[in-house]
Order: structure tokens, then C-alpha cells, then sequence
């Protein structure tokens, strides 16, 4: 049957099959292919109550010519076993997560869409403590599985079409020194009450401040958060920041672009003086911020301030976002070398 990924928003849709391996008294099984979706875990399991989980978000494209590509898969195995050091809990090597990423596109290839869609083929890896626990303790044994979802454009929306946001000043994403710095599934339930409240409300981003003094930006829910202004390209410099593979490449780009790029501390009193502002994430690479409230509660009505920006993405911004998806879908040369090139299993 042919999809129509045009329909489709960022979300779960089935697939083939999934990949994973265990690693029990520190030794890792060999990976399993399987179509069963339905994990058996023993429900003293970490995962189930004291949360030893980290997580990643890739994805593969298929280029103008054909072939498949995976976008930096070797800063997500990094970023996934800087958060398994962090949960103290071993982590698959960089061999084995790019071999079960590779594994796992084979087998969804069918659901990768065509080129012509503008859509991808997500990849979800994951890695979880099961070992039967009772008592606070890291995980001693692990599984890493990756799974997969032939997604559309995020929220359904036109790519680049600007958005709203609205600051949070009495909800925070991450302490401090907190474990905001790294991709753990404990970090995004922390976030999902604020999260749902500012969506409710009809905002597509909700803008994290810092949460000692709430005066200087984080990152949005699901996102980082860039700025263009006089020539720069200027980022929030945090520990308790995800570092965002997508506002990597960016500020690489930017550079190459001639920007100067500035990681620093922004006061939320900076914000008006912004030419171009944007959120930055493997979903979607950029998308545009048209006015940002700031409100003293995400409850109440009151807005105290609303801070306006263009209708449109940005000249700057746009040049940036043609660059990194004119390498991801192989238009433009992958200078960097970026991508990995995935093939189809032979029968
Ligand atoms: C909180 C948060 N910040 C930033 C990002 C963007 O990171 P990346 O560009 O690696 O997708 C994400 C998405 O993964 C995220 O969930």
C-alpha cells in the first residue's frame, strides 16, 4: 500500500521490525532481529520505577539520488554513552550502535519514504536498565534497542512555518546542576506537565529559562534555541543544555557562511533585539519563532510582555536550513562528511 506521508505528522506509525541486544553481567548478546514489538521485561525492572534511560532521535533520508542516509550517527552513539555514564550503567559501543542503527533501517526499508516527500525514516534508540531491583541503584544490566517510524513534517505543519512560544518562569526543564546536559527519558518527564499546559494554550514551544534565576534562556521543550543578530549566530552556553546535534552542524555551517558564532550566556532582556529566532532539532532542523510571550505563570492569562519577529524564516536562518538538508538529502556536496550511507539488504 502507498503511504501519503504528506498526512503525516512527527509520530509513531508501525513498521517491520525492531533490533535490539542485552548486556547482563557485562557481556552484550548478540542482536536480535524480530517483529514482535512487544518487549518481555521483568517488572522489577529499573525502567519501571527509578528511570535508568537514555534515549536518541536520528534519522534516515533518502537523497535526491536514491541512496539512504544517515545524519551524524556517531555524535548520537556519543551523546547515548555520555548519558549511560551519567546514569553510571554500561552503553553500547560506537561499532554497535551504528551497527543496529544500520540493521534497523535495513529492515524498515520499505517504510523509508521517497524523496519527493520531504519525509524520513526515524530512528528511536533506546537504552534501559532490567535487571530486578529494588533500592536505589544504577542499572547493572542494559538493553539498547532501536526502533523505527516513517515520520511526516512535525505537528503537520509546513516546513518553516514560524511559531509561537511562550517562556516558562514558574515550570523548569532541568536543574542547574542538574542532568539537563544529557538525553534521559527522566529529563522529558519532568518537562511534560509545563509542556502540555503551554500546547494547550496554542503555543508550539515552550522556552525553558535557566532555573536558578530564571533570566537567561535554555532551550525550548524538544529543541535548542538560536538567534540571529548583527552577523552572529548566537547560542545558549549550558550544562544543562541537551547538546543538540542540529545546532552543531548549524554553527558549523554558520561559520562557513561567515557568521561569527556566539555561545554565551542570553539574557531573556536580549530577546527584542533579535533579527531572526529559531528552534533547532532533528525533527525538523529549524523552526522559525514569530513572537515569544513572556508570562509570569503558564497557567494564568497574563502576558507581561510579547515580543514579535518576522512571519517568515529568516533570509539567514533559511540559508542555514537549505545547507544542512541539501547534505542530508545529498543535493548539496557533504563537505563534512556527515552522513553515512546505509544499503539495502541483499536477499
Ligand atoms: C530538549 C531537547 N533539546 C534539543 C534537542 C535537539 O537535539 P538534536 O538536534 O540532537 O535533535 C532535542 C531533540 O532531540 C531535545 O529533546
Amino acid at each position: 500500500m502507498e503511504i501519503d506521508y504528506s498526512k503525516r505528522s512527527f509520530s509513531y506509525y508501525p513498521t517491520n521490525a525492531i533490533v535490539y541486544a542485552t548486556c547482563i553481567d557485562g557481556k552484550w548478546s548478540e542482536p536480535v532481529e524480530t517483529d514482535n514489538f512487544n518487549l518481555s521485561l521483568h517488572c522489577f525492572a529499573g525502567i519501571f520505577h527509578y528511570a535508568p534511560s537514555c534515549f536518541e532521535g536520528l534519522k534516515a533520508f533518502r537523497g535526491v539520488d536514491g541512496r539512504v542516509r544517515l545524519f551524524r550517527p556517531d555524535e548520537n552513539a556519543k551523546r547515548m554513552a555520555s548519558g549511560a555514564n551519567y546514569l553510571d550503567m554500561p552503553s553500547p559501543s560506537m561499532e554497535m550502535f551504528l551497527d543496529l542503527c544500520i540493521r534497523c533501517v535495513q529492515l524498515n526499508w520499505d517504510f523509508i519514504p521517497p524523496y519527493e516527500s520531504g519525509a524520513s525514516l526515524y530512528l528511536r534508540p533506546i537504552l534501559v536498565g532490567i535487571n530486578p531491583q529494588l533500592g536505589i541503584k544504577s542499572a547493572n544490566d542494559v538493553m539498547f534497542a532501536v526502533m523505527a517510524s516513517g515520520v511526516g513534517t512535525y505537528s503537520g505543519a509546513k516546513a518553516l512555518k514560524p511559531g509561537t512560544a511562550v517562556m516558562s518562569r514558574n515550570y523548569d526543564r532541568a536543574a542547574t546542576y542538574g542532568s539537563g546536559g544529557y538525553k534521559l527519558g527522566a529529563n522529558y518527564a519532568q518537562s511534560l506537565h509545563a509542556y502540555n499546559l503551554a500546547h494547550n494554550q496554542g503555543y508550539r514551544e515552550l522556552l525553558f529559562l535557566d532555573s536558578a534565576t530564571h533570566s537567561h534562556i535554555e532551550e525550548f521543550g524538544s529543541s535548542n534555541f538560536f538567534a540571529i543578530k548583527n552577523g552572529c549566530y548566537v547560542t545558549p552556553d549550558s550544562t544543562s543544555v541537551l547538546p543538540s546535534i542540529t545546532n552543531k552542524s548549524l554553527r558549523t555551517v554558520a561559520e562557513e557562511f561567515g557568521l561569527k558564532v556566539e555561545r554565551r550566556t542570553i539574557y531573556t532582556d536580549e530577546l527584542e533585539s533579535f533579527e531572526e529566532v529559531n528552534s533547532c532539532g532533528t525533527a525538523v532542523v529549524i523552526t522559525p519563532i514569530c513572537r515569544i510571550d513572556d508570562k509570569p505563570a503558564l497557567e494564568s492569562d497574563t502576558v507581561t510582555k510579547v515580543i514579535k519577529y518576522s512571519d517568515e524564516c529568516g533570509p539567514i536562518s533559511l540559508k542555514l536550513y537549505n545547507r544542512i538538508i541539501g547534505i542530508q538529502k545529498g543535493i548539496e556536496e557533504d563537505t563534512y562528511g556527515w552522513c553515512m550511507f546505509v544499503d539495502e539488504r541483499k536477499a
